[in-house]
């Protein structure tokens, strides 16, 4: 895959870019030290980016997803003609199998198809499939727009507020679920700073939360992911808000690993838990928590960092990725439709009737 810098500084918003035709995705494992772009020619570029965590955080790899069924698309057109959509299908296979968590990549892939079924056989369908995947990525940004206030209308008093991960613009179409939260407490003047947990492995945290939050002026401290316990002790923080990967029909969350013990420690310190996600990362086919796929990546992820070995040689490791925080820890669910409290199966189900 080519790389391509862009002749101006990048922003979280360019995590996706459309230009001229060519699907360009901003290299989040270099963030924040290099803004470099990968230029995905086909779907099989793009499933491999995904895979690889060029773009990571389940909003987004459905966005990105959609632009890889329109290169798909494009290349079944031109290869097979009329015989597109059957041409087209084991790209989209290798798409949806990128990563297991995110449900919005199943979501996003799903919606393209459906449009697809409804197109001729004999025009090209990259117009009418692009213009979908433009849908899907500003619907994104306007859902977390909407979310983002909800969510910040739940926190009464100002405070300061702990995030793990990265739940931002760069997670998403742009403004963030947990991010876009905070941007909209901080911009009511309900918030004192964020507390962001570096996030191990892959440190989303202080690479990408704190690259996010710094650029928006929005003071933030890091916390190593060990800390937060402690750091609810001494007081002044009365959220944590998260993301989410997939919310399961009875309301339990899956999100990146670290999550399920952050809410734990939320619980017994009398700090509330939000999630904040889009209602396409609900997934009202799959009853409980215990359904969730689990992506478990290269144990080398864990045994390492920033590329050095330091775990000691003969040591494995065990690294599931995400971890699943039951309904009855989660104090607030917020998507664009609106706000769960205490979220509960029949609680979802009116949500998304
Ligand atoms: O492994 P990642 O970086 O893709 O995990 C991302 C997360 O867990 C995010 O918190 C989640 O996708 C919500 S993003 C709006």
């Amino acid at each position: 895959m080519k790389t391509i810098q862009l002749d101006r500084p990048a922003s979280p918003d360019d995590a996706v870019l459309w230009m001229d035709g060519d699907l360009l995705l901003l290299d989040q494992r270099l963030l924040p030290h290099a803004e470099v772009f990968i230029h995905c020619e086909n779907a099989r570029d793009t499933a491999r980016a995904i895979t690889d965590m060029v773009v990571r955080g389940a909003p987004v790899i459905g966005v990105t997803a959609a632009y890889g069924v329109v290169l798909a698309a494009r290349d079944a057109w031109r290869g097979a003609g009329a015989g597109w959509r059957q041409a087209m299908k084991e790209d989209l296979s290798l798409l949806a199998a990128a990563r297991p968590t995110a449900v919005n990549l199943g979501w996003a892939i799903a919606r393209m198809e459906k449009l697809a079924q409804g197109l001729a056989d004999d025009a090209d369908p990259e117009p009418a499939l692009l213009a979908e995947a433009k849908a899907i990525h500003e619907e994104d940004i306007a859902a977390n727009h909407t979310l983002g206030d909800l969510g910040a209308s739940l926190i009464e008093h100002k405070t300061s507020v702990i995030t793990h991960c990265n739940a931002g613009a760069l997670a998403t179409g742009g403004y963030g679920t947990a991010l876009g939260v905070i941007r909209s407490a901080w911009k009511a003047g309900k918030l004192d700073q964020v507390y962001a947990d570096e996030t191990r492995p892959w440190l989303q945290g202080s690479r990408l939360t704190a690259w996010e939050l710094v650029r928006d002026g929005i003071p933030v401290s890091l916390l190593a992911d060990g800390a937060a316990a402690a750091r609810l002790a001494v007081g002044s923080v009365d959220w944590v808000v998260v993301g989410s990967d997939r919310i399961a029909a009875n309301g339990d969350v899956a999100n990146k690993i670290g999550t399920y013990s952050l809410a734990l420690v939320a619980k017994a310190h009398g700090v509330k838990f939000m999630v904040a996600a889009p209602t396409s990362t609900i997934d009202m086919n799959c009853p409980g928590g215990g359904d969730i796929p689990i992506e478990t990546r290269d144990e080398a992820e864990l045994l390492s960092c920033g590329g050095k070995q330091v775990a000691s040689a003969g040591a494995d490791a065990w690294n599931p990725v995400f971890d699943v925080t039951p309904a009855g820890l989660v104090d607030a669910i917020v998507t664009e439709k609106g706000i769960i409290l205490s979220p509960d199966a029949k609680k979802l189900y009116q949500h998304m009737a």
